[in-house]
């Protein structure tokens, strides 16, 4: 047995990748911190998600294969197969809270997910809880409906907007984080990364022979101005967000990466964005999805270091395996 978690809208896993190699937590008295936790450990003992091309995938990479179904469609989290859950990550979409989806709020058919899973909370009460989402979340009807259930219910919140360059990651991400525990004692601060990497670092030379991802020159001089281009060789270089639209809208969805040397512009490969992200090397090499599939679930994904530290700080200390406390940055 170990520390229950419900893995909602789960994408490809990034809550998964971040709990990889974790081990057991006890309290103060050496017993399991969480009332059923024994010996393992932080574990995706559920994931759910509409998206039928992720469940190969992840069942690859995490050993479990998500459940395919609507979020509102839900009658509880918990299962008899899941038995109680102790933690609940909801990364519900984000377009209901964002210009580009015409901020629509809980208008938006795209919102039910979350207000079902609002809903469902006072009954099923999860230990911990943790949510990700555009900042624009913040001051939604959803964000304050979701806060008024848990100051009902007795959680205590915490509430933050965190970037991957914040932990040293070449690479914007600012997002809404919210944290949710039922022991007022139990949500330690977070402590920023005392070192940073260079994008270099989560290059893959071999990528520059993939004639996929190579711009043309006809490409290049039309949006040059409207994109973001980082340089390969820059140790400051830092990458804009890599969006789900990445390999299909030109502009505003991701970075290029410019060689010099090589007189080449290319995209990021999905592997390096996933390597960016945080995910282990080669996450999407044995799927048969194609190159815009990979951008599109990477794009949607979460920042795994940032949900590693997340979930560190909702976690007693000793819960943590110091080896995999950072970053696993470096892919090559
Ligand atoms: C922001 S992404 C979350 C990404 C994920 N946590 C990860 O690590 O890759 C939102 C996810 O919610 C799923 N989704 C959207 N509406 C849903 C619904 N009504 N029920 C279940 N899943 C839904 C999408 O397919 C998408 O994978």
């Amino acid at each position: 047995m170990s520390i229950c978690i419900a893995d909602l809208f789960c994408g490809i896993g990034g809550v998964s990748e971040a709990v990889r190699h974790w081990h057991a937590p006890t309290n103060s008295n050496g017993g399991p911190a969480v009332s059923h936790a024994a010996d393992s450990g932080p574990n995706v003992v559920t994931a759910i998600d509409i998206d039928q091309s992720v469940t190969a995938l992840y069942a690859q990479n995490h050993g479990i294969s998500p459940r395919c179904c609507t979020i509102e469609s839900l009658r509880n989290v918990a299962t008899n197969e899941t038995g109680p859950i102790d933690i609940w990550w909801m990364s519900p979409p984000c377009q209901p809270y964002t210009a580009r989806g015409f901020r629509r709020g809980s208008a938006d058919p795209r919102s039910q997910a979350l207000a079902r899973l609002i809903q469902l909370l006072p009954r099923e009460l999860p230990t911990l809880l943790g949510l990700e989402n555009v900042p624009a979340f913040r001051g939604s009807q959803h964000h304050h409906e979701l806060k008024s259930v848990l100051t009902g219910c007795g959680y205590v919140i915490r509430e933050y907007l965190i970037c991957p360059t914040d932990w040293g990651i070449p690479m914007r991400r600012k997002r809404f984080y919210l944290l949710a525990s039922r022991d007022p004692t139990s949500i330690s601060e977070l402590t920023p990364a005392p070192v940073t990497y260079a994008l270099n670092d989560f290059v893959d030379e071999t990528a520059w022979n993939d004639e996929s991802l190579i711009v043309d020159r006809q490409f290049w001089s039309r949006y040059e101005s409207a994109i973001s281009i980082v340089d390969v060789d820059d140790p400051n270089a830092i990458t804009s967000c890599f969006t789900s639209a990445y390999g299909k809208s030109p502009v505003r969805s991701g970075s290029y990466l410019r060689c010099r040397a090589r007189n080449q512009i290319r995209r990021f490969s999905a592997d390096e964005i996933a390597a960016l992200m945080g995910f282990r090397q080669g996450f999407f090499s044995s799927c048969d999805l194609r190159q815009r599939s990979r951008y599109r679930l990477i794009g949607n994904s979460l920042p795994v270091h940032v949900i590693r530290e997340l979930l560190k700080s909702l976690l007693p200390d000793d819960c943590i395996d110091p080896v995999h406390c950072f970053p696993a940055a470096v892919v090559r």
